[in-house]
């Protein structure tokens, strides 16, 4: 099968490593690519959102599958443009992808759905959200309605912070149209988990659940970003609580959509908050997760592409399940100075060749690029540094050993990713 996987982050690049390993795969092609996927798959300089020209390109190279993804390809209906021209794509089509892009249509299904989730309120008058910020006692999150880089949640813990986080969405305009409509929600206390599964639009085949690591610094302090590191599995997630999970959240949600008459393909990613044991859906997601899919391709041990093609043909059920690798996965993104705001570019990187001699890791670049044979930062994340053990600290001692030949000018990382599962392992819950 002649492959093009679509985007260039190191969530795409975990997509090309796992595919290339596939007897299957004959010619793998990556649009626009980057630095490393490019040593492993014909890079095209086409962005993620060209559908007409990703489409002479499927045309050109004969595309048997094609792979999406970003959420931006999703949501500019590069699923309903494919399909329509014959070629088999993996992903939701535009109208799937608003589980992602509008947190009040996803919130709205699971209401009439009785899929768990916080209670809420819509908003679109200023006056109105702020009449209603103004009687509620913190803590509790507004919340942007569209795409807003990650930034478009606020969780509000004293009263002055949500009449301003209204403000700055509904009268000051910060995101724009993104922010045009608005969520008041209640606050979830728990430990946040990342479920993704995949879907023919009928069944589901669940993978391993996963963390993120969503702040810039040690101990979840710093502004949000696109996320600095990921482990799985989740060592308090144990088979019945997977098992609500897969039932009441997951497979209820897919049928939903059915039901609703949008039959989604592809991943569905669960932002979740386990209150104790009881899981709640705080976003969903129409696509892998970036760093999460780093860590779970990189303790996958079945073939990818059988499961994305039967995907794509509405045939999960030939798939068969999926096999792990024994023991966890870690994954510690290295970004550039000035992440989130305002990264630097342009750093030459140095001390990959060392780390390709470790075994058990690999590293997967995001905003690389390569020129000659030397490796430039070029993105905010670069770098998701990856690797397996048998136990939490022998993968995070694996993983921080690579990270440690590493270096460009400005790099920053979190020291203590994985470290909440060690608590989590010890019975110390929520660390
Ligand atoms: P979201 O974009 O909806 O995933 O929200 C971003 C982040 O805000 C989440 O990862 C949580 O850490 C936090 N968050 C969102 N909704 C809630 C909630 N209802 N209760 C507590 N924290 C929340
Ligand atoms: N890691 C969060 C995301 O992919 O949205």
């Amino acid at each position: 099968m002649r492959t093009l996987v679509v985007g260039g982050g190191g969530r795409e690049h975990a997509l090309v490593w796992k595919l290339s390993q596939s007897p299957k795969v004959e010619a793998l092609f990556c649009a626009p690519g980057n630095g490393g996927i490019g040593d492993i798959a014909t890079c095209v300089d086409l962005e993620a959102t060209d559908v007409e020209g990703l489409l002479d390109l499927a045309r050109k190279e004969r595309i048997g599958l094609v792979v999406v993804g970003p959420e931006s390809a999703l949501s500019a209906g590069i699923v309903d443009v494919f399909e329509s021209k014959g070629i088999s794509i993996f992903g939701p089509r535009a109208a799937g992808a608003r589980m992602e892009t509008s947190k009040i249509y996803s919130k709205e299904l699971m209401e009439r759905q009785g899929i768990p989730t916080a209670p809420f309120k819509v908003f679109e008058a200023l006056e109105e959200a702020q009449r209603h910020v103004r009687a509620l006692k913190p803590p509790y999150v507004v919340k942007a309605d569209g795409l807003c880089a990650g930034k478009g949640a606020y969780v509000v813990k004293e009263s002055s912070e949500g009449e301003k986080a209204v403000k700055e969405l509904l009268a000051d305009s910060l995101f724009g149209e993104a922010g045009s409509r608005i969520l008041v929600e209640q606050f979830l206390n728990g430990i946040e988990v990342s479920y993704l599964a995949f879907t023919d639009g009928q069944s589901i085949l669940p993978m391993l659940p996963s963390q993120d690591h969503k702040a810039l610094l040690d101990n979840d302090l710093g502004p949000n970003t696109g996320g600095m590191g990921a482990y799985t599995p989740v060592p308090f997630l144990d088979k019945p609580m997977e098992e609500e999970i897969n039932a009441a959240i997951m497979q209820k949600t897919v049928t939903a959509l059915r039901n609703e008459g949008v039959t989604y393909k592809g991943v569905l990613y669960a932002g979740l908050m386990m209150e104790g044991r009881k899981p709640f859906v705080l976003e969903f997601n129409a696509r892998f997760g970036d760093p999460e899919t780093q860590p779970i391709l990189f303790k996958m041990e079945s073939d990818l592409l059988p499961i994305l093609t039967s995907c794509a043909e509405g045939r999960l059920d030939r798939a068969g399940g999926i096999a792990w690798k024994g023991g966890v996965s870690v994954c510690v993104v290295l970004a550039s100075g000035g992440y989130p705001e305002r990264p630097e570019k342009g750093k030459v990187i140095r001390g990959l060749d060392e780390v390709r001699r470790e075994k058990d890791v690999f590293v997967f670049h995001a905003g690389t690029k390569k020129v000659g044979k030397e490796y430039y930062t070029s993105g905010g994340r670069v770098l998701g540094v990856t690797a397996v053990g048998e136990t939490y600290r022998d993968a995070i001692r694996k993983v921080y050993s690579a990270v440690s030949c590493i270096s460009f000018e400005g790099m920053q990382f979190r020291k203590d990713v994985g470290a909440k599962a060690l608590a989590l392992q010890s019975g110390g819950g929520s660390p």
